[in-house]
């Protein structure tokens, strides 16, 4: 970084400040994770310079050889690991993926089905403040009081308001879902079959957890930076193969990638950042090898250790466990607010992030539940006995808050802060020496 450096030396002390802290903390943060310095290189390539809009083989600009190579070899790495028939790569991040796919499938006025806010979904489908709440008519599925998903409420409110989407997965929630009962709902009103896969797409490119498209889900949206560690980005993909034409000939399955495209660019989007298409392109070749796999596998088994964990030192954790890499803890019940058990965690330096439980009794800048996800720490190759030591330091720290004197818990959490140092050395971030 020697440009920067004599260039810029505020933005450059900033950069080092940045890598010196994720190098130091344990990052236990839902969304988070570390891009591989091959990806890093890609995407501060010289494909920045170039503007591509459209797509492969049709562009507005000329010479365009080499984005075409990018560009195409994305989608078709794409395609190949998530078993779909149609990869769109451009979509800037997953609010702006999800906004092109609801104005590909949708007019305005129709109707979606969606997971609540308030239970487990993501503020960029539906909140009074969005975009896409202006424009469609969102209506609201639950869980359960004991965290299952309420079918039947969404069958007769499929029946009710026939809508033109139906929508799966939600931001935080521990459990696999059962796509063959959406699937079969949507199937009885001619609707579509949306999984914004978000947070655990990367599980279900390694096969360690089930695909939508395998139950008759036509569209998925994921981000690119969370459980799949590839630069800030999205990707939709589609699959028509399936048996659920929809009801007029305009909408035909077969249609949906091409609206999809053209709900992109020109819809919503201009020229491409060709070379973040670069760097998700070398993100999909790594992603296709054994190493990767074997990244997947040891994230969920490292989970099952963290709640095992947990609910061995008598933590409640909403849905009793997981299924996939989230552990979401319940403070509901205590006098301790997730927001307490976050500034005790961040004294330590370990990053976790809050969450909203269903029908949260507390307001949602002051939520019930801590959020810890190992998909960051697993990248630095943390093991099962690694996790047992994460959550004794998440302990220590959290029984910490009843120390009735202030400083003895001052030292004893310094303490401790300076062991998670030490244990975070033995775990290097890839790319920062
Ligand atoms: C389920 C889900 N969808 C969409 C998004 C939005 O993604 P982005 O922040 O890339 O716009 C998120 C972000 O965390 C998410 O969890």
């Amino acid at each position: 970084m020697n440009h920067i450096s004599d260039i810029d030396p505020q933005i450059y002390s900033a950069i080092l400040a940045e890598q010196k802290r994720q190098s130091q903390w344990m990052e236990l943060i839902a969304s988070e994770n570390y891009q591989s310095p091959a990806v890093l290189e890609a995407q501060s390539s010289h494909f920045a310079n170039k503007y591509s809009e459209w797509f492969p083989g049709k562009r507005y600009y000329g010479w365009q050889e080499n984005t075409d190579i990018i560009e195409q070899l994305a989608i078709d790495r794409a395609k190949l690991l998530f078993k779909s028939d149609h990869a769109n790569v451009q979509a800037l991040s997953g609010a702006a993926a999800n906004l092109c796919i609801y104005s590909a499938l949708m007019n305005p006025w129709d109707t979606i089905l969606w997971m609540d806010l308030s239970h487990w979904w993501h503020l960029t489908h539906w909140a009074p403040v969005t975009f896409f709440s202006k424009i469609f008519n969102f209506q609201r599925y639950k869980t359960k009081s004991d965290w299952s998903i309420d079918f039947d409420q969404i069958r007769s409110l499929a029946k009710e308001y026939k809508p033109k989407v139906i929508l799966a997965w939600f931001s935080a929630y521990p459990r696999e879902l059962d796509y063959a009962k959406f699937a079969e709902i949507a199937n009885d009103v001619w609707a579509i079959c949306f999984a914004d896969i978000a947070h655990i797409w990367w599980f279900i490119a390694a096969w360690e957890l089930n695909n939508p498209f395998d139950y008759g889900f036509q569209v998925m949206m994921t981000t690119t930076h969370k459980s799949l560690r590839w630069p800030r980005w999205a990707l939709i993909l589609s699959k028509w193969n399936v048996s659920n034409p929809l009801k007029k000939p305009e909408d035909t399955i077969e249609n949906i990638p091409t609206r999809i495209d053209r709900a992109v660019f020109p819809g919503m989007q201009g020229g491409p950042h060709m070379n973040t298409i670069c760097a998700i392109a070398v993100a999909l070749q790594e992603a296709s090898t054994n190493e990767f796999k074997a990244y997947a596998k040891q994230t969920l088994s490292n989970a099952q250790v963290l709640a095992e964990e947990l609910k061995a030192k008598d933590y409640k954790l909403v849905t009793n466990g997981t299924d996939n890499h989230m552990v979401v803890i319940d403070f509901s019940w205590t006098g301790l607010d997730w927001r307490i058990a976050e500034e005790i965690l961040d004294r330590i330096w370990i990053s976790t992030s809050k969450s909203t439980i269903p029908d949260d009794p507390n307001p949602p800048f002051k939520p019930s539940w801590l959020r810890i996800w190992m998909q960051a720490m697993t990248t630095r190759w943390v093991k099962e006995s690694d996790t047992k030591q994460i959550v004794q330091f998440i302990d220590q720290a959290i029984k910490c808050h009843s120390e009735w004197n202030e400083e003895s818990m001052n030292l004893k959490l310094e303490k401790i802060s300076s062991q998670v140092k030490e244990f975070c050395k033995s775990f290097p971030v890839p790319g920062i020496v």
